[in-house]
């Protein structure tokens, strides 16, 4: 079963992973892991944390000379920052006034401090906030790369990148072509396709961060040459497009899921929705349009999976908004620690690398996951047995 946990605390000395569940013989490209890090760390409106983490994974188990074992993957990202903060966020040195400073005690409206400072009894909710930080989607980065990879394998290509942020539209053309989204996107530091809108939204972003102020914003995701069947109609927790949407809302600061063009489908007539079949001799079955995002009936349809998130505006504001000292109980401003302006660019890899891990796992749980020249054989045969169903 594909499956993955990840541990460690944003200031803490490293973040761990491990991935279970990959085939074994697939060749890792470790560059191309550390390519997708670096991209998170990139990205117009991110705060001062990126200069100093130059993320690089190192891998410890469950591959040898650079080829999966089928044993399960031990991921390590370092801290760089830990070097500030290596008494504060010592791991298991008593703690002492010293070594306690930077407490935590008037939480940001809209972030984990309070409410996980009120579950687990932290009076210090710098134990909340070292976790519920989003330096954890790093490792996730790292993970949902091995995924892609194991996608890419199966040719299978799939792209998250900015379609609008702070109610900025920068995607009218909504391309389905991975390959078309990466060479638009690749020409600016926003991951947006429409080049037009590159300065207003710069704009936009200084204007926000010289009022002390954060942005939003829509992603959305592209995999294409998904085969047909994967997820299932058959009971509520089998269904793939209820799976993505899980995953997707567990990334951090997002409210709202979209598969194709959900939303906007809920206001038009069926007749304009529904995606016409059509049959050709030596393809097989297709669709004519896209409105349902590659998905019917909770399994994908053979069209291009197209997946949307909306990402809230970052919580920590450095024109904090009110907020109450746990301690005191005076009404104050909120805590401001080094933040974005806005994440919405390195937040599309996120949801880009999440969507990799359900389609990864929705694959190796449809068929057998053990090796990968194996699993590219069965591959192989399903797509040429649905092209004549
Ligand atoms: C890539 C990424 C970077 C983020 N950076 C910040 C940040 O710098 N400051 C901040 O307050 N929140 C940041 N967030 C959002 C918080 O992690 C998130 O709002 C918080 O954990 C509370 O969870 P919730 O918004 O899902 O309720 C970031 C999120 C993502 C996906």
């Amino acid at each position: 079963m594909l499956t993955y946990l990840t541990a460690g605390e944003s200031h803490g000395p490293e973040l761990s992973g491990i991935l279970t569940g990959i085939p074994a013989g697939l060749h890792l490209d470790i560059d191309e892991i550390n390519t997708a890090l670096s991209a998170r760390q990139g990205g117009y409106g991110r705060g001062n944390r990126q200069k100093i983490e130059h993320d690089q994974v190192i891998i410890t188990g469950g591959v040898r000379h650079g080829v999966t074992l089928g044993s399960p993957i031990a991921l390590t990202v370092k801290n760089r920052d830990h070097a500030q903060w290596s008494e504060i966020m010592n791991p298991t040195s008593p703690a002492t006034p010293e070594n306690t400073l930077r407490k935590v005690s008037r939480p940001r409206p809209g972030h984990a401090d309070l409410v996980g400072g009120m579950k687990y009894g932290h009076r210090d909710m710098r134990n909340v906030l070292e976790r519920s930080s989003a330096r954890e989607t790093a490792m996730r980065v790292a993970v949902g790369n091995i995924c892609k990879q194991v996608l890419e394998a199966l040719n299978i290509k799939i792209i998250g990148y900015v379609e609008a942020i702070g109610g900025v539209n920068a995607d009218s053309s909504q391309p389905t072509q991975v390959d078309t989204i990466v060479n638009l996107i690749e020409q600016n530091d926003l991951r947006v396709t429409d080049q037009s809108q590159i300065e207003p939204i710069h704009e936009m972003i200084d204007d926000a961060k010289r009022n002390g102020d954060t942005l939003g914003g829509v992603i959305r995701v592209v995999a294409e040459n998904v085969p047909a069947g994967l997820g299932s109609y058959v009971s509520w927790d089998t269904k793939l497009d209820a799976k993505l949407a899980a995953a997707v809302m567990g990334v951090n600061a997002m409210k709202g899921v979209e598969i194709g063009d959900g939303f906007e489908n809920a206001v038009h007539p069926g007749s304009q929705v529904m995606d016409e079949i059509d049959w050709q001799e030596g393809q097989g079955f297709s669709r004519n349009s896209d409105h349902l995002g590659g998905f019917e009936g909770g399994m994908t349809n053979g069209m291009p999976v197209i997946v949307k998130a909306a990402m809230k505006p970052i919580p920590t504001l450095y024109k904090p908004l009110q907020s109450a000292d746990i301690n005191s109980k005076e009404v104050k401003k909120a805590t401001v620690e080094r933040s974005d302006t806005t994440a919405i660019v390195p937040a599309s890899i996120v949801i880009e690398s999440v969507v990799s891990i359900e389609l990864a796992k929705a694959i190796t749980d449809t068929f057998d996951g053990s090796n990968i020249d194996r699993l590219k054989k069965q591959i192989a045969d399903y797509r040429q047995e649905l092209q004549n169903f």
